[in-house]
């Protein structure tokens, strides 16, 4: 793992260990880009219904069927973009049968997941208001598998149209005279499996295809900086299939004609031993924990792997490796209704977000945009809602404690990161990552892995005059703790503040937990 030194453990780390950390403020890396902190919200479970819509006649405090709670929650984490409507549904939606009169959207099944009726109430105007409600920027799937190229292009003349075409005749009519804003567009979702299970060289065709006809309408996203960016279906994982899988795409990309380009490629991997999920998302021993926080580490060389392949054809790193869907998923929790991937989120969860944070940002080159599973409600939750009650997960506190590294300019540390071993795995004890934003303030964010001892970190600091070191640390009493609608703080930040003496900064990171500190002048 990049930055990380794994080694044998030494009889200091047995007793009370110290660890070594060097910051150099004055040398720094790309910028570590605000999109790493995207979301995902597929119609999937109670992920939208419920989770987000409950209508503008529901007793749930709401605005425009929106609730109030959850775009509170979410405003505050200053989500930089929202993936949407899928997923697999992506493939199954058709966007005209969600626009128009509430009470004439054509009801669809949604056999993906769980096989429930899809009413189409949320469709392009809710979601487009839900971002906006939120602050945040849409990036929707166009479906490849079960639509055509004319229904994506005339979704996006729909959406971005100035001039009085039929389409944005039609989206005035439906109550938005003005364009959409549409900065991200991914072309399909999961073609080798869900998204119509095709071969890559079949995928490529697709992709030329989608990508010619889907034009950005919008007069202020004709070019530079605004421009509309394209992102491709990518690999599932690691292994030959994946492999060869970016190798097509990627060498197809370099032999483009001036009619279709792309701007990232995606890749999915999930924090998930087998498939189907076994591992339970609370009620789990230490075996379970080291296992799959083991598992979450291997995200590091699956970006390796891949961006290698991308720098074969890419060298100037003009596309992104965008990882839009991310996370834990575990067996769906007892009761719950099947296919709705239902599963609690505990201060192991804190944990994998931190590392997978952590990884996105040292591969912030490459790795420019992700989008954890899932907003609210599905897999790795941000947010857990009952009826009119929310609770907010482990894994929301990290996102929020790490706002400060949205768009901040990496700042490469050293650190002897120690062993964490439990039966035959073993794992980094500690990972680290610093940052710095434009007022100077360098951020610190270490977690320690380690579900039993306490980690001091001994930190040297060159390239600045430190003067306080203050923030939040999250822990839990165990390694499964959880938020429940009784108890909805058990795991949640705690101000922590570290020592400064000279260049030197001490701090102790409990067990199992995460810490954000800002470094200030
Ligand atoms: O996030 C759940 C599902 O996982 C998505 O719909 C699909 O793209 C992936 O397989």
């Amino acid at each position: 793992m990049a930055g990380l030194a794994v080694r044998g453990t030494t009889a200091q780390e047995r007793g009370a260990p110290a660890v070594a950390l060097a910051v150099d403020a004055s040398k720094t890396g790309v910028t570590i880009d605000r999109n790493l902190f995207g979301q995902f919200a597929e119609h999937l479970g109670k992920g939208i219904y419920e989770g987000v819509w409950v209508g503008p006649d529901s007793p749930i405090p709401n605005t425009r069927g929106i609730r109030n709670d959850v775009v509170a929650a979410l405003k505050a984490l200053r989500v930089p973009n929202v993936r949407w409507p899928g997923g697999c549904f992506a493939d199954d939606y058709h966007w005209r049968k969600g626009i128009g009169p509430a009470d004439r959207r054509a009801a669809q099944m949604n056999p993906d997941w769980g096989g429930v009726i899809e009413p189409n109430t949320f469709g392009t105007h809710e979601f487009m208001d839900f971002i906006d409600q939120i602050g945040s920027r849409a990036y929707l799937s166009v479906n490849v598998g079960s639509g055509t190229p004319q229904e994506a292009s005339e979704w996006l003349e729909y959406l971005t149209a100035s001039q009085p075409t039929a389409l944005q005749k039609e989206r005035a009519a439906n109550g938005r005279p003005e364009p959409y804003t549409i900065p991200y567009l991914g072309i399909g979702n999961e073609n080798w499996d869900c998204g119509g299970n095709m071969t890559p060289e079949h995928y490529l065709q697709q992709l030329k295809t989608f990508a010619r006809y889907t034009r950005n309408f919008n007069p202020a996203q004709r070019e530079g900086d605004t421009r509309m960016l394209k992102i491709a279906v990518g690999p599932g994982g690691g292994g030959p299939r994946w492999t060869e899988w970016t190798e097509v795409i990627m060498k197809g990309w370099k032999a483009r004609q001036w009619s279709w380009d792309m701007d990232g490629l995606s890749l999915h991997n999930y924090t998930v031993v087998s498939f189907p999920p076994k591992f339970a998302s609370v009620g789990f021993g230490e075996a379970d924990y080291a296992r799959i926080l083991q598992a979450t580490l291997e995200m590091d060389d699956l970006i390796a792997s891949h961006s290698a392949i991308m720098d074969k054809y890419d060298p100037e790193k003009k596309m992104a490796l965008v990882v839009d869907e991310w996370g834990a998923w575990y067996a769906p929790l007892p009761g719950s209704t099947p296919g709705f991937l239902v599963q609690q989120n505990s201060v192991r969860d804190a944990l994998i977000a931190a590392l997978n944070l952590n990884i996105f940002a040292r591969h912030a080159d490459r790795v420019r945009m992700a989008n954890i599973a899932q907003m609210t409600n599905v897999l790795q939750a941000m947010i857990i809602t009952d009826k009119e009650k929310m609770i907010l997960t482990p894994t929301y506190h990290v996102f929020k404690m790490y706002l400060p590294f949205q768009d901040a300019t990496f700042v490469p540390l050293t650190f002897d990161a120690g062993t964490y071993t439990h039966g035959d795995i073993t794992l980094p004890r500690v990972d680290a990552i610093a940052a710095r934003d434009t007022s100077g303030t360098v951020w610190l964010a270490l977690t320690n892995l380690d579900p039993a001892r306490p980690a001091e970190i001994s930190a040297t600091l060159s390239g600045m005059t430190a003067r306080t070191a203050t923030g939040e640390t999250l822990t839990a009493p165990a390694i499964d703790s959880v938020n429940t609608f009784e108890a909805p703080s058990t795991v949640s930040p705690k101000p922590l503040s570290a020592i400064v003496s000279g260049d030197r900064l001490t701090v102790t990171l409990a067990p199992k937990s995460v810490t954000v500190l800002a470094v200030r002048p």
